[in-house]
Parts: C-alpha cells; structure tokens; sequence
C-alpha cells in the first residue's frame, strides 16, 4: 500500500535530503556509513566508531511528524545498532532498535530505520545499544523542532546547538567488554568529553560554538556516557531551562545543572557578558575523583581567551534531589502532547498497577551480575517482540517471570529473558527502588513517564501524598539517588515491545533490563503496524513464513 508519491519537492540538505511528499509528512533520508576510527576525546588513541567519518555522529534536525530514514551501513567486523533514545516510535516498536525488538545488523550489511517523530519536540539522542559499543562512539544529537505555526513559549533562538557529553575510558569498548563478561567491575572513568573533545587551556583549543553579544542560543545538552552523571554549567552566564526530554518545562534559571546519564535538558543562553570567550563546563558527579572536561564558548569580535576562574561544581546528591524537585511541567505552553488520549491531566487518572523494580548487584558463579527483582536480563537469540509475533514466544521466554514486588530474599539469580505483560492502556505506577550507594538511571522506550516523586529512603502507599499530580515533568529518563527511590507514571498505550533499561550502561550490560510486552488487544492496526516488510529476521523466527498481517 505505498502513498501516491508525488514529489512535490525534493531538496538536498548538508546532513541529509527530505522528500516531501505530498499530503503527507516529510521524509527525511540519512544514509550513514558505520566505521572503526581512531578517536582520542582525552588525547590518548583508541578504536573508536564512527558515523560517516564523524565522532560524535551527525546531528538529526528534524520536525514534529517527520518521517526519518536511516540507511545505516555496518562496516565493523560485529553486529551493530542503533538505539533513538526517546523518540516513541507509536505503534512501531520495530524499530527501536534494542535487542528485544529488532536482530542487530550484520558486519557488511545495511539495514534502514524508517520511523515518524509523532507529536514530539524535543531534544534527543541516538547511540549503539550492541556490547559496550557505546563506549567506543557511534552516538550524536537528535532534535525535533516544532511544525511552524505551533506557538514554542520563547522567542527564536539566534541558533541552536548540541552538546553530547560524556565520562570516557581509555581502555577501548572491547577491554571494557572482556572486564564485564569476566566477571568484574568497570571501574572508574579516566576523564568527560564534550562532543568528543576537552579543550587543553592552552590558548589554541578551537571553540566549539560561538555566540554574537547581545544574542539568546538553545544549547541542547545530553550526557551520552557509561556510568557517571554530570554538572553542566557555563562560565559566566546562566542557563534558563526550556525543555526536558519532549515536555516545554517552567523556564527557571541555574547555574548549573545535574544531567544523568540518558538525559537530555534544553535551555537557552544569552551572551549577555564582556565579549571574550567562555568555557562551557562538565564534571562528574558522585565520584571519588572528580574530572572536568571544557569547551570553549567564543563572542564573535572577543576580545580575550577565557578565564581560568573555572566554576566549581555542586558538593553531593541533596543538591541534585533538591534540583530535581524544581523542574515543573510548563502547563500552558501548547506543544505536542507526548500522551495524545488526554492522559496529561495525569492526576485524575486510577492507578490499575503497581509495579515496584528494585536494582541489585549480585555474584552469579563467582560472576557479577546486576538483576532486578532478583533476575537478570540475557538477550535472546532471537528478538522477544518477533518471537511474540510469529506466535513462539515460549520458545524464547516466559511472561511475568519476576513478580510486581522485589522478592524478600534473592536465593538465586535468574538469567533470562525478562517480560512483563502489561494490558494496553493500563495506568501504571512504577517505583524504581534503589537499596544500593551508586546512583542509577531508568530509562522507559515507547512512552514518557510522569516523575512524580524522587525521595531518599524506602518507597511505603503513604509516599503517594508526597506526589506531583499536578505538573510534574513528563520525560523518559529518571535518576534514583542512593537509597532513594523514584516514582513515575504512565499510559501504556503504545502497542508493541518496550525496553526499560538501567542507562548506567555497565549495569545494562550485565542484565539491567527488562521489556513490557503491550499487545493489541485485538491485533488492529489502530494499535500497532504490521512488521515491515524488510525487517531483519534472526534465531528461531529465521525462515519460518510470516504470519498473516493485521488488516484492519
Ligand atoms: C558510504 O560508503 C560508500 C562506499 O564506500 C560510499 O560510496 C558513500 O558515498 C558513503 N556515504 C557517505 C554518506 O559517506
Ligand atoms: C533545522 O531545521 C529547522 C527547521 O527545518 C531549520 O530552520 C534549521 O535551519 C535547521 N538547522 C540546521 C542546523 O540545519
Ligand atoms: C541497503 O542499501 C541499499 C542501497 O542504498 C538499499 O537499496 C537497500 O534498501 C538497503 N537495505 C536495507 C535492508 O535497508
Ligand atoms: C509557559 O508557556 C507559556 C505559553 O507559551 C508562556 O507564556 C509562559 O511564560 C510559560 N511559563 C513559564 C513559567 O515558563
Ligand atoms: C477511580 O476509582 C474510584 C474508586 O474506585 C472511582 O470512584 C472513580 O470513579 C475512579 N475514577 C476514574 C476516573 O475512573
Ligand atoms: C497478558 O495479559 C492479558 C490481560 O491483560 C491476558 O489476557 C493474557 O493472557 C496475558 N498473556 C500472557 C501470556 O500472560
Ligand atoms: C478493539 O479492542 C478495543 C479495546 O478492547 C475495543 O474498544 C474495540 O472496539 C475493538 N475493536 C474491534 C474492531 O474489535
């Protein structure tokens, strides 16, 4: 059933070429060629990958509704796959590009992602979800702007840029890879980049953006690292938060902001101080040691190098929890509503389940493993969401196979497959429990969350008190302090498989994930789309004929 296509019009931009096609939404073609490269963000030469030559990746500019295509080109000697990390894919979790929905592509193959960036704006991120590929590159910027005519609760931004920041390690993804599947721990980090560089403060570092006097910019800020949150600040000015993760935000100012790994935080800064350059500034947080990485920020016609009167980042996780506590949902401001059903008064809405995920760290066969409700994830061979679809889903893995409550005591560790069953449009409460010292992060694919409530000490029904039903932020990304816990809700209403995943990526790596099975109740098209034609297939799935589609 391909739409007439009538090209009305057919550009080339610098990044990628769209394709308007008529009565439609634009389409937006990428094609992308995957590499190993050499890379040395803190000045020591590792294997790195590469998008196109480039490290980060290309930056995807795109509009609300926009069709993207990414042909995506696997030169590396492994499988590989990109993940776009809050984008929601409705009815399409095909292409969400985890392990759970799609088969990774082959060394030597392509494979192209077709997906719509429906009712979203926002700021966002792409990178590799296969083994610790992540650490080694592959990941860039993903921004949706609004459609024009949609009113955006401030002015015009004199330009817009994207900072994708990170902790780093020198050792190389596949040292990192062969320290977790040994049984030990990562470590720590060896340093932070900021679009994959530190400048040296030697006089002759390049800036990264420049900024004319007088002028407001959108600086788009998202840590892509392994383990370590970050303070972002800028030397000088101040930072007027604008969005959060797809949801127009009450417009406070800070001096510096806390952003977990996975998360991504819009704000706008004015050059509003003595022409010279500047130093844009991230340090991690939580750490023993702590590292910084700088960029310059440089005004058109400056008349200096910067100050090495570097700001100091905040001192423990209250400030941070304290911070947390100011970011409100902007009520008013019209934008794509990330819950189209109306589910944004979310405060009226019953709870039908409550699910609470507790995050541990366990010793599997002498092995570490991280589980949650005492079992951890292992990826199948073949994706849980095809094998679901062609009906041989208990060939694979088991629904439910942890209980809604952390278990009392964990005796043994289950490796499996880990799925829950949710009913489509179940309003649910999910309490992220953290019992242990190190900070996590939970990420949700599919849906934004509502983050109700992040407190210190032990999650009890009494809490519910405690939460924002009014104008708490709707995002993707949660972070869950030590011996804190976090409260979110959400409609599940998108039909598919959806991965939630500790963003912490060693912890990911070693079974913190989980996959909420969402059927269509009566297999309609309404709810979900039939598997594209060209998916890949793998495991047990590979060569069986294709069930018949939805047709209605
Ligand atoms: C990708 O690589 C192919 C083969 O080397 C080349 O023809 C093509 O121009 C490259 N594409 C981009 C976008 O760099
Ligand atoms: C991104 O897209 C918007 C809307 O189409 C456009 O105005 C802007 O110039 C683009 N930015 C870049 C850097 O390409
Ligand atoms: C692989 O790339 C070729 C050339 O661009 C394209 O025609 C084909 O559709 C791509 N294959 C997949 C599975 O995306
Ligand atoms: C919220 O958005 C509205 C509408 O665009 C805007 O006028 C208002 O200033 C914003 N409120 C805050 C507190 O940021
Ligand atoms: C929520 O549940 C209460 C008590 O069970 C019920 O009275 C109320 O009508 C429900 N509200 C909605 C919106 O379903
Ligand atoms: C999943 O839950 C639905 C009810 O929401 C139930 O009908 C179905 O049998 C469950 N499936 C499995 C495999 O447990
Ligand atoms: C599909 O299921 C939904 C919810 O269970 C129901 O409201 C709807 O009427 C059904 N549609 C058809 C065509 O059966």
């Amino acid at each position: 059933m391909a739409p007439s296509i009538l090209l009305s019009m057919l550009l080339c931009l610098s990044a990628g070429s769209m394709l308007m096609v008529q009565g439609g939404d634009p389409t937006i073609f990428f094609e992308w060629n995957v590499t190993y490269g050499t890379v040395a963000p803190l000045g020591i030469p590792v294997k790195g990958i590469l998008i196109n030559g480039q490290f980060p990746g290309p930056n995807i500019n795109s509009t609300t509704n926009n069709n993207i295509m990414v042909n995506v080109f696997n030169y590396l000697d492994e499988p590989f796959l990109l993940t776009w990390n809050g984008v929601q894919h409705r009815k399409n979790s095909w292409q969400d590009g985890v392990l759970g929905t799609m088969c990774p592509i082959p060394p030597g193959k392509n494979y192209t992602y077709h997906f719509q960036v429906k009712d979203q704006i926002g700021s966002y991120m792409y990178y590799p979800v296969t083994v610790m590929h992540k650490a080694a590159g592959g990941f860039g910027g993903l921004r949706v702007n609004s459609r024009p005519l949609i009113p955006v609760p401030y002015d015009e931004p004199a330009d817009d840029y994207t900072i994708i920041a990170g902790d780093w390690f020198n050792k190389g993804y596949t040292t990192l890879k062969r320290i977790l599947d040994s049984g030990r721990n990562l470590g720590r980090a060896d340093g932070v980049h900021i679009n994959g560089k530190v400048a040296r403060g030697d006089g002759k570092d390049e800036p990264l953006f420049t900024m004319e006097a007088g002028k407001t910019y959108r600086y788009r800020i998202c840590n892509v690292g392994i383990k370590t949150s970050l303070n972002v600040r800028f030397q000088g000015h101040t930072m007027k938060l604008v969005e959060m993760e797809g949801s127009h935000t009450v417009q406070n100012d800070y001096d510096s902001l806390d952003v977990h790994v996975g998360q991504c935080y819009t704000v706008l800064v004015t050059a509003n101080q003595e022409p010279r350059d500047y130093y844009v500034v991230a340090s991690t947080r939580f750490t023993r040691r702590e590292f910084t990485a700088m960029g310059i920020i440089r005004y058109k016609n400056g008349r200096a190098g910067p100050s090495y009167d570097i700001p100091r980042p905040p001192v423990g996780w209250a400030w941070s929890l304290n911070q947390f506590r100011t970011f409100r949902w902007n009520l008013t401001a019209s934008a794509a509503r990330p819950n189209p059903q109306g589910s944004y008064k979310y405060g009226g809405i019953n709870i039908t389940r409550t699910i609470k995920l507790a995050n541990t760290a366990e010793m599997v066969d002498g092995k570490l493993r991280y589980a949650i409700n005492g079992a951890s994830y292992v990826e199948p061979t073949t994706p849980l969401k095809l094998a679901e679809y062609y009906n041989v889903a208990d060939k694979v893995f088991k629904y439910d196979d942890i209980a809604d409550e952390p278990p009392a005591q964990i005796s043994k560790v289950a490796l499996e497959p880990i799925v829950l069953n949710v009913t489509h449009k179940d309003f649910v409460e999910i309490i992220f429990e953290n019992h242990e010292t190190a900070i996590q992060s939970w990420h949700m694919s599919g849906h934004s969350f509502f983050a109700v409530a992040v407190e210190t000490g032990r999650w009890s029904p009494e809490k519910r008190m405690n939460y924002n039903l009014l104008d708490a932020v709707s995002r993707h990304t949660v972070q869950v302090f030590p011996n804190s816990w976090a409260a979110v809700l959400v409609a599940f209403d998108n039909s598919g498989m959806w991965n939630i995943r500790s963003e912490i990526w060693d912890r990911h790596y070693l079974g913190q994930q989980l996959y909420v099975s969402i059927l269509s109740p009566n297999r309609s098209l309404r709810d979900e789309y039939n598997l594209p034609e060209d998916v890949m297939v793998c495991g047990v799935v590979e060569g069986m004929p294709r069930p018949p589609p939805y047709n209605s």
